[in-house]
């Protein structure tokens, strides 16, 4: 097991890939809290992850709040005595609109959610880890991070900012031995019925969407040992949809 008996904050950890995470770090030995603001389906997922037989526990929270963010980290530690792995993969994709019409109100909140939490997660948790000499931060950001989503500027802004957190947390966090890094996923199914037979795209190289346990195999990969000389990196977990030159130029694919 590649992450046994580590403890791992999953925060958005009810939602689609959230969910896909937790079961994975279970299968791998880890103690699991599950952060959610949806405390129905954070109980369901918890109700999961113990009948696989880990401890686990689950904390309403919504991450943009300081305060709640601060209870997470002391509910985590006070059940688990330490935390060696956060994943900040909670996330609102907000209304979409044109950059000229989004409203002030949707921005502020996208940011908020997407970004600003990004932060306020990674200094709490951060911390604990600083004191114990010893982490790994995993940030979630996306494909349009890179290439921006029309209509959606709060949610491309806030996820290239949290490629940047990424690369400045590992800077400043690297003598206290914590490494952070990014996956970005690219288009990715996250519930059913296409979880078992993903849709096809031609956006993609490898002609379909993702699937939530392929995001949740680079996370452990990046949560354990085997990654132990990377930091401050990004992984795009996209089928190879940000580099499809038949997309860009236009080509024709071989059949
Ligand atoms: N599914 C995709 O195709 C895709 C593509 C690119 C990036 N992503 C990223 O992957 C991550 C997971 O996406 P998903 O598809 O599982 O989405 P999802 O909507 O299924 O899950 C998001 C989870 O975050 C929770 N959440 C939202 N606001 C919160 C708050 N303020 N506090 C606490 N929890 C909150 C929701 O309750 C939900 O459980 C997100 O960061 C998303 O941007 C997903």
């Amino acid at each position: 097991m590649r992450l046994n008996e580590k403890v791992a904050i999953i925060t958005g950890g009810s939602g689609g890939l959230g969910r896909s995470i937790a079961a994975k770090f279970v299968e791998e030995g880890a103690f699991v809290t599950i952060a959610d603001q949806d405390a129905d389906s954070g109980q369901r997922v918890l109700a999961q992850l113990q009948s696989a037989g880990r401890s686990a526990i689950f904390v309403k929270t919504d991450v943009s709040n300081r305060a709640g963010v601060a209870r997470l980290v002391e509910q985590t530690v006070q059940r688990f005595g330490r935390i060696d792995i956060l994943v900040n993969n909670a996330a609102v994709l907000g209304e979409n609109g044109h950059f000229l019409e989004i409203s002030q109100a949707v921005w502020d909140h996208v940011v908020s959610v997407n970004q600003t939490a990004v932060f306020i997660c990674s200094q709490l948790v951060g911390r604990v880890m600083a004191k114990a000499g010893r982490g790994n931060i995993i940030n979630i950001s996306s494909i349009n991070g890179t290439v921006p989503l029309p209509r959606c500027a709060a949610y491309v802004a806030a996820k290239s900012a949290v490629e940047s957190l990424t690369r400045i947390a590992a800077t400043d966090l690297a003598p206290y031995n914590i490494r952070v890094n990014t996956i970005a996923p690219g288009p990715i199914e996250n519930r059913p019925p296409h979880l078992d037979a993903p849709r096809p795209t031609e956006d993609t190289l490898l002609g379909r969407n993702g699937l939530p346990h392929e995001i949740a195999a680079a996370a452990v990969f990046l949560a354990s040992e085997e990654s132990s000389f990377i930091t401050g990196e990004r992984i795009a977990v996209d089928g190879g949809m940000l580099v499809n030159g038949y997309r860009i130029y236009g080509v024709e694919r071989p059949a």
